[in-house]
This record gives structure tokens, sequence and C-alpha cells, in this order.
């Protein structure tokens, strides 16, 4: 026999063995535990909201907890519905993704269709702190709460608040991160936020924390400065350094280092616009904000814009009518090259569909998002897993499909009825909004990595 002959013959009992191994997987799965299999997928990618303090409405950490609703556990996987995300993975990728490998999916259905081992005590994993609110594991350098609990009727009425939130630090700050914790996940629906930075004589303390929007009441600068009197002796309105919002669903804002925002010496945390959802009974929130500083500087400040469907004009009534599907559409041409971090699409109840791509100059497509069925309790800024460089001269399209007839079964209104357009209110009304976090292209942008980045989160 020589060298080669045996190194067949080997080659040809190793594939005996995989295929005898692999036929024998199949028939007799082996035995899936809970401890040793299915507790480190639920803990990681189910615990950090269902939890005691969690967003869900009940624990899945221990044994009993998921052995309880087994095949109720079995069939949210295997569909996908949990854990939540909306984003068509076939279309495009993330790196702050919630999902399931099949492997997962198929070890829990092993599992529950096996009986529902317990497994060895001794192999349970310990279980993940939870020791607060917060997805980021990282203590924040400056955590901004709300002065006193606001008080929520039991009216079930829905209730929007502006609040203010001071704050005076050493010196200027550079930050790379930011959470929001809503106080109450009951009834905290959407923010969005603003850092603003004051004059040296401005006092922060003489106005209310907060008011109450009136019925026809919007977002408005120069009232909501002047209420808060924030403005310079001068005259000057305070200096936006970020601006930017919680939904329910959405990840902290993280940035790679050298990227991030200011955060003024002196200033406010101004929520803008806080929404409560209807309560029966009542409720009290008291929010918070987490800022993580940057070590090294911050030199590029991230950037915001939002861009709206083609043919809206603010000035009129845009309404859509009742019983009708109406499709919408944006286009927006790049001026310059520009390295994309994070893309958030935004409709209200009555949206369906949401897809947004480029179109380089070379005439190839550059896919950026697809929502195949929206859903607007689970909205997210989804963050690329490296930086996406979209030339100067590409064009960004979007589409998005909104149902406003009986077929809807988020429909707030039945029998339907006519729903204005871009009033920003969202129980009376529906919007499309495409929101990019950018930088202006550098060379080497798209080799920056925002999948692994400094973070620490729950889900991972
Ligand atoms: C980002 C937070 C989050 C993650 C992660 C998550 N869930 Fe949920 N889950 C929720 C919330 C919130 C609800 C309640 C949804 C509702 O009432 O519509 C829920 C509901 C459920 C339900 C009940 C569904 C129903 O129709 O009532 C099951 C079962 C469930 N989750 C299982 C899981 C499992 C298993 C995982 C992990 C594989 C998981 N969830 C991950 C937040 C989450």
């Amino acid at each position: 026999m020589d060298a080669l002959y045996l190194r067949r013959a080997m080659n040809k009992v190793i594939a005996g063995f995989i295929l005898y191994f692999s036929f024998c997987a199949d028939a007799f799965p082996q035995s899936v535990t809970f401890s040793e299999h299915v507790a480190p997928i639920v803990l990681t990618h189910c615990a950090p909201c269902h939890r005691p303090d969690g967003t869900a409405p009940f624990s899945l950490l221990s044994y009993k907890d998921v052995a309880k609703r087994a095949s109720f556990v079995q069939h949210v996987t295997e569909t996908r519905f949990m854990p939540p995300w909306k984003a068509n993975p076939h279309y495009s990728t993330f790196a702050n993704e919630k999902l399931l490998s099949d492997d997962e999916i198929k070890t829990i259905k092993d599992w529950v269709q096996s009986g529902t081992p317990a497994g060895p005590t001794e192999a349970m994993p310990t279980l993940p702190e939870f020791a607060s609110n917060a997805q980021l594991k990282q203590k924040p350098d400056l955590v901004l709460t709300m002065r006193e609990p606001f008080v929520i009727k039991g009216n079930n009425e829905e209730t929007y608040i502006c609040y203010k939130i001071p704050y005076e630090l050493h010196s200027d700050m550079d930050a790379k991160a930011i959470e929001f914790i809503p106080g109450n996940r009951k009834v905290v629906h959407h923010v969005s936020y603003q850092i603003l930075g004051v004059a040296d004589e401005v006092d922060l303390y003489n106005s209310p924390d907060y008011f109450i929007f009136e019925d026809e009441d919007y977002i408005d600068d120069a009232h909501d400065y002047g209420f808060f009197k924030l403005y310079s002796a001068d005259g000057k309105p305070p200096v936006e350094t970020y601006h930017d919002g919680w939904l329910p669903g959405t990840s902290p804002h993280i940035y790679p280092e050298g990227v991030g925002f200011k955060v003024p010496k002196k200033g406010v945390f101004l929520i803008r616009n806080l929404h409560y959802g209807p309560s029966p009974i009542e409720q009290s929130d008291q929010s918070s904000i987490h800022i993580y500083f940057s070590e090294k500087p911050v030199e590029r400040t991230i950037l915001f814009s939002t861009f709206r469907p083609n043919g809206i004009d603010l000035t009129q009534d845009n309404i859509i009518s009742a019983d009708t599907v109406v499709k919408y559409h944006m286009n927006i041409k790049l001026n310059n090259d520009l390295s994309l971090l994070n893309i958030n699409p935004h409709m209200h109840l009555l949206g369906k569909y949401f897809k947004s791509y480029a179109v380089l100059p070379t005439g190839d497509t550059l896919r950026l998002i697809e929502i195949k069925e929206w859903d607007f309790n689970w909205q997210e800024f989804y963050r690329f897993k490296k930086m996406l460089k979209i030339p100067k001269g590409s064009t960004i399209y979007a589409e998005a499909i909104f149902d406003n007839t009986r077929d809807n079964p988020n429909n707030p209104q039945n029998p339907p009825a006519p729903v204005y357009f871009e009033r920003g209110m969202e129980d009376k009304d529906e919007m499309m909004r495409l929101t990019f976090l950018y930088l202006p292209y550098r060379n080497g942008d798209e080799d920056i990595d925002l999948e692994n980045m400094w973070e620490k989160t729950l889900f991972k």
C-alpha cells in the first residue's frame, strides 16, 4: 500500500463517518436540554426584554418561565415574530440586528418536540445582570433625569409634553453615545429631544420644568425657547449640538471612536415632544438620558437629515382619503460623497411597506432597507455593519405604502376617515420620513466597523 492509497482509504472512512453521523443526527435528534442548549439562546436574545422591568409583558429567565410557554415560544421564533426585527434580512443586514439564526430556531423547536427536558442544573448559565433599564451595560458618564415624576391622568387621553432638564459641566465635553431610558414603558410612547447649549448669563432654573401641548399646538422653536427663557441677553437662540429620538424598540445611539457630538458646558436636555399613550389609570413617569463621553476628541460630528416625500407642500393640507391605499415616493440626489451610519424609516399606523435604495452613478443599485410588514410598535435606527459609502451623483430612492381601508387592522379610525399628512401627532395623522445619520465621506470610511465597537449591550 502506498501513502496515497492509504490517504484515499482514510478519506473514505471519514466520509463514511460523516454520512453515518449526519444520518443518525436526523433520525434521532441529539437530546436538546434547556440548561445546555436553550437557556443560552433565551438569556441572550429574549431576556433583555423579557425580565422584570423589561419592555415585554412576562419574563423568560428560568426553566419554568420558558417551559410553560414552550409551544408559544416555538411559534413566535419560527415565524420570526420574536425577537422583534422588522427589516428584511435578505435585503440588507445591520449591526444592531436582533435575529435568531436558523440553527437557534431549530434548537428551540427540537427542545419543545422532545418534551422540554430541563437538563443538568450545573449546566445552567448564570443569569445576566439586568441592574438597570439601560441596554448599554457600561456606566454612563452623565445621567440627566426629569426633576420630578410627571403624572399622566387616568383619562384615556393622549398627552404630549415638552420637558426641560438643565445641566452644567466643568467644560464642553465630547460624547460617543446616548441612550434614552423611558421611566415608565407602559405609557412612554415616543420622544424627540435636543441638546442645547446656552449663553453664560441664561438662568436655567427661571422657568417651569415643562408645558403640556394643547390640541392644535406643534413644535415651535420660538415659542419653546421663549417659554424656557433660553435666549441670550442679546436675543440669540440656544445652539443645538444634537437631536435624536426614542421609539419603542430602538437601540441606543452608539458611535465609533472619534465620531459623536458635543455636550456644551451649560445647557439643557430638552425633550421637545414626549408622547404619553392613553391610560385608564393614573400613571407616572420619570425618564432619563444616559450620555457617554469620549476619551478621544470627537473630530467628526454626526449629522442628521430627514426627508419627506416628493410633492408634499407643508403649507397645504395633504390628505390620505378614506378607503384608499396610496404609495408615496421620495428621491434625494447626493451632491457629495457621504458615509451612511444609520437609517431610520418612519411612518404611523396606516404604514404598510417601506423600501429604500440608492442608484449609483454607475447604474448599480445599493440596497438600503426593506420593511415588508411595517409595525409602528417596532421602529429602529438601523445601523449598518460598516460605514456605507454613497458616492456623489447617486440618487437615494424610497417608497412607502399606506392603507387607509378597513383591511388595515391597525387603522385607528373605523370606519376609515381622511387622515392628514405631516401634522406631527401620531394618533391623528400620517408621516413618511426617512432619516439618515451620516458623515461627509473620508478615505477608508468603508472599513470602519460599526458592529464591534467599544460598547457592551444586553444583547451581546
Ligand atoms: C426588544 C425586546 C424583545 C425581545 C428581544 C424579545 N421580545 Fe418577546 N415580546 C416583547 C414585547 C414588548 C412583547 C409584547 C408584544 C405585544 O404585546 O404586542 C413580546 C411578546 C412575546 C410573546 C407573546 C406574543 C403574543 O402574541 O402575545 C412571546 C411568546 C415572546 N415575546 C417570546 C419571545 C422570545 C422567545 C424571544 C427571544 C427569542 C423574545 N420574545 C424576544 C419584547 C421582546
